[in-house]
């Protein structure tokens, strides 16, 4: 099985409607799995047992298993820069050894784990205090996984929140610190600078603004800092003491950090305990993914339906839909994790990749996308595929009726997916409503739903600390099957380099200290457009 088997299936599966997939007795349950607390349908795609096993053969073919497995005994499987993949020794027991170049780094992942959680008992407690006293309000800064893992996590989890209050910046846009700072006391804030390199310069630029605001107000402004880097040298010389500093290894990429110092944020607004059950259900996550069956793994599964839309049936987009407000943040942390993990070109090996890198992913919470783009997913030329989610119950029990409502949508948008409504269906409805002839038919024409077009939908009980844990565990996963299955390196990202270095180069140029000879015309023209408004 290969790329051009599955497009000589995906070819078979255009004109087969998913609707007629269901008169096969048990098809919900046959496209289905449960896994500790979360039941995953893919039954609404037109994927048929034969599509299934070519897909499952694919990934047998590319040896997804033993990658899988070479990822967690620590092997170098980051081959563009040399590193091991190990994110998921954050969320690993105490007691388990795992080994990177022969030596164990669990013993340095909880010694860590323990002083994030004694600073966070700190803060939370009062022990730790600013010039004016108990801590009141805690800044991230940071970008890209050292914002995303973090910004999204506190906002999923915000029901459990019993700590000071949390504010994320990350854009070098100067009004995102001015805002988040303007209604701060310095004297009862503490900041925490999260950057893996310490040199991304948004972030230590956003950095240093907030020291300076601090320092208007509070006499040694270093000592309300705390960073979370791999790089102490830089950390020391930003002014933050080594007991505030919280490290981690270069075998822990950005988007995959949250685990770890970078979700200290996260740590401070639930508590340690908390903290920990959302790593407890990341690792009943890893350990459901290196035990299950390829056919009854779920990131397996995940990663099979999106390689069939994306590679096999053609569809460009993947839309992500958490029928959970607090989960607003979720479609852009997973456009992260995949579009910077699996955007490549180049397969492992530096040849040409032999089929589609991975999608563009996109979405929003519903039900407010409901009334902004399911216009186009519903009645547009393009098929989006759509990944439902949505918790069997909500935090807010006197507002149960909410809740059903919010269920009833998502279950009805998948439905209205799949089945659409026909032609002689909407002429029914205009004739109904007077329309006769020519204008009944044109009248009718616009409200016809294609349907055919594939969702999936994960369910939950509850978003508990635990279960949000398993569901991003859970897409990491997927995205490190996906990428094997291409054949890349999910854990790189030389894509965004180019634009950070010409982003330097400019600015001595914008700052009007160099010419802009060289440039490109219209960079050129811009650059005189902005240089005299
Ligand atoms: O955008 C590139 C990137 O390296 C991301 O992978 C990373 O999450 C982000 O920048 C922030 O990097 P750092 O944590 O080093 O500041």
């Amino acid at each position: 099985m290969n790329f051009k088997d599955l497009a000589e299936l995906a070819a078979d599966a255009k004109d087969r409607p998913i609707l007629s997939l269901f008169e096969t007795p048990g098809r919900a349950t046959q496209f289905s799995r449960r896994f500790d607390g979360l039941y995953f349908d893919f039954s609404k795609t037109n994927i048929d047992d034969k599509t299934m096993s070519a897909l499952l053969s694919l990934a047998q073919n590319t040896d997804v298993a033993a990658k899988r497995d070479a990822m967690f005994s620590g092997a170098l499987i980051n081959e563009t820069e040399g590193r091991a993949v190990l994110h998921s020794a954050l969320r690993a027991p105490d007691s388990v050894e795992i080994r990177v170049d022969g030596e164990d780094v669990m013993p340095g992942v909880v010694a860590t784990r323990n002083r994030m959680a004694d600073f966070t008992k700190d803060v939370r407690s009062g022990t730790f205090t600013g010039q004016g006293g108990r801590i009141t309000d805690v800044v991230n800064i940071g970008i890209g996984g050292s914002d995303l893992g973090p910004v999204m996590g506190v906002k999923a989890l915000s029901s459990y929140h019993d700590g000071p209050k949390i504010h994320f910046v990350s854009n070098v846009d100067g009004a995102h610190i001015a805002d988040t700072l303007a209604d701060l006391n310095p004297e009862t804030t503490l900041v925490i600078v999260a950057s893996k390199t310490f040199n991304t310069i948004e972030t230590m630029t956003n950095a240093t603004t907030a020291r300076d605001w601090m320092a208007k107000a509070v006499s040694t402004p270093g000592d309300q800092f705390a960073a979370l880097s791999t790089a102490d040298d830089k950390t020391a010389e930003f002014g933050i003491a080594p007991e505030r500093v919280f490290g981690f290894e270069d075998w822990v990429g950005g988007r995959y950090s949250m685990w770890g110092p970078i979700g200290l944020s996260l740590m401070i607004a639930i508590g340690p305990d908390r903290f920990m059950e959302f790593l407890h259900g990341g690792a009943a996550m890893d350990a459901h993914f290196r035990q299950a069956p390829l056919a009854d793994n779920l990131p397996v599964l995940l990663a099979l339906v999106g390689i069939w839309h994306h590679q096999g049936m053609g569809y460009a987009t993947r839309a992500v839909l958490p029928y959970e407000q607090r989960l607003e943040r979720l479609p852009a942390y997973l456009q992260q994790l995949e579009m910077e993990s699996n955007g490549k070109r180049v397969a492992m090996d530096g040849s040409d990749l032999q089929t589609a890198s991975g999608p563009v992913v996109w979405g929003e919470p519903g039900t407010n996308g409901q009334h902004a783009f399911y216009q186009l997913i519903h009645q547009g030329t393009a098929i989006v595929p759509c990944e439902f989610m949505i918790g069997a119950k909500g935090h807010e029990p006197e507002l149960d009726h909410h809740h059903r409502l919010l269920v009833a949508n998502c279950l009805a948008q998948s439905e209205a997916l799949l089945k659409g409504r026909s032609l002689e269906k909407a002429r029914e409805l205009m004739a109904a409503k007077g329309f006769k002839d020519g204008e009944l038919e044109r009248q009718a024409r616009h409200r016809v739903f294609p349907g055919n077009r594939p969702s999936t939908t994960l369910v939950y009980d509850l978003l508990t600390p635990y279960r949000l844990g398993q569901i991003i565990a859970l897409y990491e996963h997927r995205v490190f099957v996906e990428g094997v299955i291409l054949g890349l390196n999910s854990f790189d990202q030389w894509g965004v380099e180019l634009g950070k270095e010409l982003a330097i180069a400019l600015q001595p140029v914008l700052d009007g200290k160099a010419s802009a000879e060289g440039k490109d015309g219209s960079t050129r023209a811009l650059i005189d457009v902005i240089q005299s408004a």
